[in-house]
């Protein structure tokens, strides 16, 4: 048994952390064990991400940084977006990286590590290797809140974007995969997960579609809630709508990234479907799943944006009035197709449409929360609230934030007695609970227990 130690470091999206945590499990199989510093490492891992310049910028900072904190016998490796992306040029942009061991060859990490031990630098950044996901290893632990991912890679190829690049070509896990993964993970605890891929509706395990996936997932005894990320909207079926109204475990929200409301912009962003098309499916979806969230993301300044086309993203935004978005400038990806456009949106330009947009949804999304002060919402407690630990925290179906007040019940931390006038059970994490929203701003949501109603759910293994 070794005695070695791995400190993982993850940036990036979702699919990163997932990454990361199926790397922790692959190299705790192997007889590491994890640290939670670089300092006592004997290996440090970082996970990469390549999406915007100042991402991989900061973390290529990052990975010179971990030189002078590990250990000086200590190997440092990158992973991930950035290395698939730069390959064995990473080596000589950081100086002393040992292994660099891009997005589709994780299954050749530990043999990478082992050669850097040994004293020679690895890189592995072939495209396509075939991840073997049927010995995929165990999930060493779960949050309640998880990852699952359900496809790796992307076909669609917007202009601006690298992942196409970086995460090589569309594949979808087989369904029997996803479902088993899941249940190990509920029985770890984890009772709300997140299916993830960068366009969901693409996924095919022979003739099951994404909608028949979520069928097979809602079927998992135990699991409270399943979430899914991203959807394309080139490609949101009415099979998949109606799955999210159907299935009682599918929650009601869904994102679905606009980018632009121009329909000039999107084309140019190689998006293949129009505003009118994009606000077609927001009737469809609020026709089909009263109540659901809509979330998206949005570029500013893409190359070639006028004025008058800008607009259109602000008049998008407060005709749909989305529940909150990711907002981001446009940044130049060297490899991509609109890295040969014009970048010809000033600089300070691009700042200023981004908080535009940025100020636009603030305000959207507090006075839909504003509106929901007096609603009662259920609510999945996750714990105690970061800010006030007195307080617990947890998420609505719609994936809003919120502190729950849970004085009335006593401490929720030590007490088992619930004050006089409470509801019978304690909230604890994993609960569900219905409760009353009675402040709210952009962020959060302030609420109250309803009293006389008790918690949804039983208490789950490990609360
Ligand atoms: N697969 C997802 C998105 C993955 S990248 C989807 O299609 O929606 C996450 C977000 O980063 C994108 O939705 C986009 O808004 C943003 N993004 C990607 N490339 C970018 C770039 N070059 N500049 C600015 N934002 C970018
Ligand atoms: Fe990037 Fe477009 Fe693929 Fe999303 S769908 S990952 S934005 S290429
Ligand atoms: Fe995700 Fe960044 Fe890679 S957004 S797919 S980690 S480039």
């Amino acid at each position: 048994m070794r005695q070695d130690r791995v400190y993982i470091e993850t940036y990036g999206c979702q699919m990163n952390e997932y990454d990361s945590s199926m790397i922790a499990s692959m190299l705790v199989g192997d007889g590491y064990s994890l640290t939670t510093g670089p300092e006592d490492a004997d290996v440090v891992i970082v996970n990469t991400c390549s999406v915007r310049e100042r991402a991989e910028v900061r973390v290529l900072g990052r990975l010179r940084h971990l030189r002078g904190l590990a250990p000086p016998h200590a190997v440092i490796g990158a992973v991930g977006c950035v290395a698939q992306r730069m390959g064995k040029d990473l080596l000589t942009v950081v100086r002393g990286l040992d292994f660099v061991v891009g997005t589709d060859s994780y299954a050749l990490l530990p043999d990478a590590i082992d050669r850097a031990r040994r004293g020679s630098t690895a890189v592995e950044t072939a495209e396509n290797q075939t991840v073997d996901y049927a010995s995929r290893p165990r999930p060493l632990s779960a949050s309640l809140c998880d990852f699952v991912s359900v496809m790796r890679g992307c076909n669609n190829y917007c202009s601006y974007c690298i992942v196409p690049y970086v995460r090589g070509r569309e594949r979808s896990l087989p369904a029997k995969t996803v479902t088993t993964e899941v249940s190990e993970l509920v029985e770890l605890g984890m009772r709300d997960v997140t299916l993830l891929g960068q366009n969901v509706n693409s996924y095919a395990d022979g003739s099951l579609d994404f909608a028949g996936l979520l069928e097979r997932v809602n079927t998992v005894p135990d699991l409270t809630r399943i979430r899914f990320a991203t959807s394309h909207p080139k490609d949101l079926s009415p099979r998949l709508i109606a799955a999210v109204a159907g299935l009682d475990k599918v929650c009601e929200h869904v994102h679905l990234p606009v980018q632009s409301g121009s329909t000039a912009i999107l084309g140019r962003m190689n998006r293949r479907y129009t505003r009118d098309h994009y606000l077609g499916l927001i009737s469809q979806l609020r026709e089909s799943v009263p109540g659901v969230a809509i979330t998206t993301d949005v570029i500013a300044g893409f190359p070639g944006e006028t004025r008058p086309e800008f607009e259109e993203t602000l008049s998008l935004m407060r005709e749909v009035r989305f529940d909150s978005a990711f907002m981001f400038r446009y940044s130049v990806r060297e490899g991509t197709a609109a890295a040969t456009l014009d970048d010809d949106v000033p600089e300070r330009e691009k700042i200023e449409r981004l908080e535009e947009v940025i100020a636009l949804q603030q305000s959207i999304t507090t006075e839909i929360n504003e509106g929901l002060i007096g609603t009662n919402v259920e609510l999945l407690i996750e714990g105690p609230s970061q800010r006030d630990p007195s307080k617990l925290f947890g998420r609505t179906r719609t994936g809003k934030a919120v502190v729950l007040d849970a004085r009335r019940f006593g401490s929720p931390s030590r007490s088992e007695e619930p004050a006089s006038n409470a509801p019978r059970s304690i909230p604890r994490p994993g609960h569900l609970f219905t409760v009353t929203v009675n402040e709210a701003s952009a962020w959060t949501l302030h609420a109250t227990p309803v009293l006389g109603e008790k918690d949804l759910a039983g208490p789950t293994d490990g609360c």
